[in-house]
């Protein structure tokens, strides 16, 4: 078994940053799939999406997958919020969906100081009702391949952090 956790959950849920909570707390390495995308192609996803289409970004995503899933150990994943649908995705470690509503999803990122960068980047956040009809599709989807689910609602990166260093790392 490769020990590696792979964080997944929708667009702006926290991912990145509850993964950088635990590195700091813990001995635990932290890469991210998006980061990987975007240095394997010397372009941003926005730029990639804008170039190539969002279906060259999902082979990115897939050939991403298949590197974790035989070379990755013992690593915490943050990953873009559609790498969930990746074949070989319980393959690459236990799988922890971070959840929310998409009320409250958006209302975080609307509260972040650089709020428009964070939705500028996005380019499934462009249209308001079409991401959070992406959300409603998607939200089955994600409790389907999560081992553990952990409701993000109303809580502190901090608490966030803890929960999952005490319920899958430490366990
Ligand atoms: C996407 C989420 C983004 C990024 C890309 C596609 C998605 O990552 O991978 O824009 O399909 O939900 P974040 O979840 O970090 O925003």
């Amino acid at each position: 078994m490769s020990n590696n956790i792979v964080l997944i959950g929708f667009m702006g849920v926290g991912k990145g940053s509850v993964a950088r909570e635990i590195s700091s707390r813990c001995d635990i390495v932290n890469i991210d799939s998006d980061d990987i995308i975007e240095s394997m192609s010397g372009l941003s996803v926005k730029k990639i999406f804008e170039q190539f289409g969002e279906s060259h970004f999902r082979d990115l995503e897939r050939r991403v997958a298949l590197w974790m899933s035989s070379s990755l150990q013992d690593t915490l994943i943050s990953t873009g919020g559609g790498f969930f649908k990746v074949e070989s995705l319980n393959k690459i470690g236990t799988v922890v969906l971070l959840d929310a509503s998409f009320e409250k999803i958006y209302e975080r990122i609307l509260a972040h100081p650089n709020a428009q960068a964070k939705l500028k980047k996005r380019p499934l956040f462009a249209d308001l009702e079409a991401a959070r009809a992406l959300y409603a599709h998607r939200a089955p989807l994600y409790k389907e391949v999560a081992d553990v689910v952990v409701d993000t609602t109303d809580r502190t990166l901090e608490d966030i952090a803890q929960e999952i260093i005490t319920e899958v790392i430490n366990r």
